[in-house]
């Protein structure tokens, strides 16, 4: 059980380098490890999802080397890689698991996988049917974890997505890179793109038309290792832009944030309920970033509805959080693939926050959030429900409180962001210890 640091009083002040995006680091190591050549890669997430990717890739028989936060990968190329002698322990990464199902269905191959109880609640038929459509034989169990692969030859798909995943569409692709013809894909909305940005910066042939949803993936690419520097995770970032806008007198800096345009929702939210974010030193290396300056600021009432949902996806526990404490009655719909992620999010908000006394009524499909009603603390112990990212924005909560307040399953954190604690720590000089 982890004590919370309480309302600070003079605000959250200081610069951070935010670890490296998790998305972009797990694909780094799968792009690596079928490309010809060396990737190097810098800034890599060393977070427990991503060392799941890293050590099922050696698994695979791929030689990997981690020396902090630079990764070398000698890639064995598409048809390089090697039957695992036992199960790959996916851990609680879903990122990791559905990927790998598209990349090993296309190998000549069989591989089991297994997974944390989270995880194996989680749907896999997302996954496994739409690759059936190529000729796949993903067998799971009652839709979940664990997993066969039995690889095959695959042949081309032309598939209408069911569900917005960019999770399910990158499996996908990387099945469709093994396929005897060209692929297309159309999505149900446009989802983050890594997939496509960085396989085509390793060789690939990927083709996103002006609507944004229609995908073409041309087979066979010559794949080559690249050097990258990962960007700081927007979805990690997230917290301190939220903690800055809500506690009074605030002003921090983020360095080197990811700002691809697929992820970057919760900066559009944020402006529109009036918070305060400034852009400087814009680079591009593969991905865009740029430092973040945030500033506290009162905030407006936001409606968020179906279409902004995938930009914003994981920060949406800390837009409800924003909804909160602010001025008025906020609306979030479209979210029911909230249900399905670490926890049921939309289930654990609202059990968390009511914990907190604020005024959350759960929708199907998201929340409505009363921002002008008071808080007023009913049970001063929170959980984390074993998901890394309800922990943190339970974390962050408690900075509006000035009761002492304690977290459970803290460790979960550690999936996404081991330096949260440290880092919230540097941001509030001034905190004793949090143990
Ligand atoms: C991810 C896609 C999203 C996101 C997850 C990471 C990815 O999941 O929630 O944290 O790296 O492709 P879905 O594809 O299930 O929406």
């Amino acid at each position: 059980m982890k004590k919370l640091q309480i309302k600070p009083e003079t605000g959250l002040h200081g610069t951070l380098s935010i670890p490296g995006d998790k998305s972009i680091s797990h694909r780094g190591i799968m792009f690596g490890a079928i490309s010809q050549g060396t990737t190097v890669l810098h800034h890599f997430l060393t977070a427990e999802d991503c060392l799941s990717t890293l050590q099922a890739f050696r698994s695979l028989g791929v030689p990997i080397e981690r020396n902090g936060e630079t990764v070398t990968i000698q890639g064995v190329g598409l048809n390089g890689l090697e039957k695992p002698t036992e199960a790959l322990n996916m851990g609680n990464s879903g990122t990791t698991t559905r990927l790998i199902m598209g990349l090993l269905a296309g190998q000549q191959f069989t591989t089991q996988l297994t997974g944390d109880a989270s995880l194996s609640k989680r749907p896999m038929r997302r996954v496994s049917d739409p690759l059936a459509s190529m000729g796949a034989k993903v067998q799971v169990t009652d839709g979940h974890l664990p997993a066969t692969i039995i690889g095959q030859h695959l042949h081309a798909t032309d598939y209408h997505l069911k569900v917005a995943s960019a999770q399910v569409k990158s499996a996908l692709i990387l099945a469709a890179i093994q396929a005897d013809k060209s692929s297309i894909l159309v999505e149900k909305l446009p989802t983050r793109n890594h997939t496509e940005i960085m396989l085509n910066a390793f060789g690939a042939d990927i083709e996103t038309a002006i609507d944004d949803v229609t995908i073409t993936i041309h087979p066979r690419p010559e794949l080559h290792g690249i050097e990258m520097t990962v960007p700081g995770d927007m979805s990690s970032a997230a917290f301190f832009l939220a903690a800055a806008s809500l506690v009074p007198d605030s002003q921090v800096k983020l360095l080197n944030v990811g700002m691809n345009e697929t992820r970057t929702g919760l900066l559009s939210i944020l402006k529109r309920m009036g918070g305060n974010v400034k852009l400087s030193n814009q680079h591009i290396d593969c991905e865009p970033t740029a430092d973040l300056t945030v500033t506290s600021a009162e905030l407006k009432a936001v409606e968020v509805g179906a279409d902004e949902i995938p930009d914003v996806i994981d920060e949406l526990p800390l837009v409800a959080l924003l909804a909160a404490k602010a001025n008025g009655i906020s609306k979030i719909t479209g979210a029911g693939e909230l249900r399905v992620k670490e926890t049921d999010r939309i289930a654990a908000i609202v059990t968390e926050f009511s914990k907190l006394g604020i005024a959350i009524t759960e929708l199907p499909d998201g929340f409505i959030i009363d921002g002008t009603k008071p808080w007023q603390v009913k049970d001063p112990h929170l959980s984390s429900h074993g998901d890394h990212r309800i922990g943190m924005v339970m974390a962050i909560a408690a900075l509006l409180i000035s009761q002492p307040l304690t977290l459970d399953g803290a460790d979960s954190i550690n999936i996404s962001y081991p330096e949260f604690f440290d880092d919230l720590n540097r941001m509030v000089p001034q905190a004793k210890e949090v143990d």
